[in-house]
């Protein structure tokens, strides 16, 4: 029999990427998009799947919508990976960040318990929830000490998840990824948003980009991997949460300075603090800039996952590297700048 499949935030990074592998994987997949005044489908039509899968619109902050959506589809599986995904943008909204990345995994949890559905969950947590970090490198041990209202949101879900396995036996696991980046990465995070303007000045725009903390050191991995591994532990008879991640970091600096290089820049950086900034050596343009604006009430300055868990139970591993993702990222942009390929994924 075939298996339905739940995805919430279909069109996000991950979510269309799970719903390609998910179909390729013959799964009959239901993919849930933010009730909205448009349908964006974006990434879903750039993966050439739109047409495959079966779209719903639904509120997963609301209860009853929630409850309708598995009751029509009864799944085997349900992944939740439905958020308000900008850490930045939480300390302007946290109480919509709170209500959209708790009340859904409530709503999830109760209407399964409520219809009594042998479901599998897997709710999406994350590395954000280390925070200013207790131990070196994290992994599933390493207690949480979150430093936004998002990652305080992930880490209420997380243990409500933990919660409705120890109390109900529910089958519900939590995946805690690390920063996790592809050619579908939105904008407003910085890998996408320095490879988008590095492609955007090779291209003759003289208009410099604009970041905050460069000093900021993150564990970056591929997102088609980062999909596997969510499957691998669905698929899994145990119940059991997982860190995923590739045990290696660079600074925002490095990311922005191997992505210049791949773009075909020579970056020099000169100046400390708000007064740092990158030259290319060849023309002298200014490539970035520091702007106040973009450093965060609290931020997490060092993120480093060790991945031995999932490696070991589930023969997991990355396969891509991060000078390979920014090479990617960078040809993927320039060909959108040229015009030989098409994709918004904000529509
Ligand atoms: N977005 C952004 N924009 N970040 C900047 C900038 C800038 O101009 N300049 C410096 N940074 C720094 C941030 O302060 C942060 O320390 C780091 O770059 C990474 O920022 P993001 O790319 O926005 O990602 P994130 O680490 O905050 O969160 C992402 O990864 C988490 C772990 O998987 C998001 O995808 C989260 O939803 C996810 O949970």
């Amino acid at each position: 029999m075939t298996k339905k499949v739940i995805v919430t935030g279909a069109n996000g990074q991950d979510g269309a990427y799970l719903c390609q592998s998910l179909f390729k994987k013959g799964y009959e997949v239901h993919a849930c998009i933010r009730r909205g005044s448009t349908t964006k489908t974006g990434r879903l039509k750039f993966l050439d799947i739109i047409d495959d899968i079966h779209i719903h619109q639904v509120d997963i902050t609301d209860y009853i919508s929630v409850m309708n959506l598995l009751k029509s589809i009864r799944p085997q599986q349900v992944y939740n990976l439905a958020a308000q995904s900008f850490v930045q943008d939480s300390f302007n909204n946290p109480m919509v960040t709170s209500k959209i990345n708790l009340d859904s995994v409530m709503n999830m949890l109760e209407a399964i318990k409520t219809l009594e559905i042998d479901v599998k969950f897997y709710q999406a947590s994350t590395s954000e929830m280390f925070g200013d970090v207790l131990s070196d490198p994290q992994n599933e041990d390493t207690p949480f000490n979150p430093m936004s209202p998002y990652a305080i949101s992930k880490c209420c879900a997380h243990y409500l998840v933990k919660n409705y396995r120890i109390a109900y036996g529910m089958q519900c696991v939590s995946g805690i990824l690390f920063n996790h980046e592809s050619e579908l990465r939105g904008r407003e995070f910085v890998t996408r948003k320095i490879t988008s303007g590095l492609a955007r000045l090779a291209s003759g725009d003289t208009v410099s980009i604009k970041l905050g903390n460069c000093d900021s050191k993150r564990d970056w991995g591929y997102a088609p991997d980062y999909v596997e591994a969510m499957q691998l532990m669905v698929e899994e008879k145990t119940n059991s949460d997982y860190v995923v991640s590739t045990n290696t970091i660079a600074s925002v600096r490095e990311f922005f300075t191997m992505s210049a290089l791949a773009a075909g820049f020579k970056p020099v950086i000169e100046g400390e603090g708000l007064n740092e900034r990158c030259l290319d050596a060849t023309t002298n343009r200014i490539l970035y800039e520091i702007d106040k604006k973009y450093y965060r009430p609290s931020d997490v300055s060092y993120l480093k996952g060790d991945y031995s868990k999932i490696q070991n139970d589930l023969g997991w591993r990355p396969t891509h590297d991060l000078p390979a993702i920014s090479e990617k990222m960078i040809k993927f942009d320039l060909k959108l700048l040229s015009g030989s390929l098409s994709f918004d994924y904000t529509i």
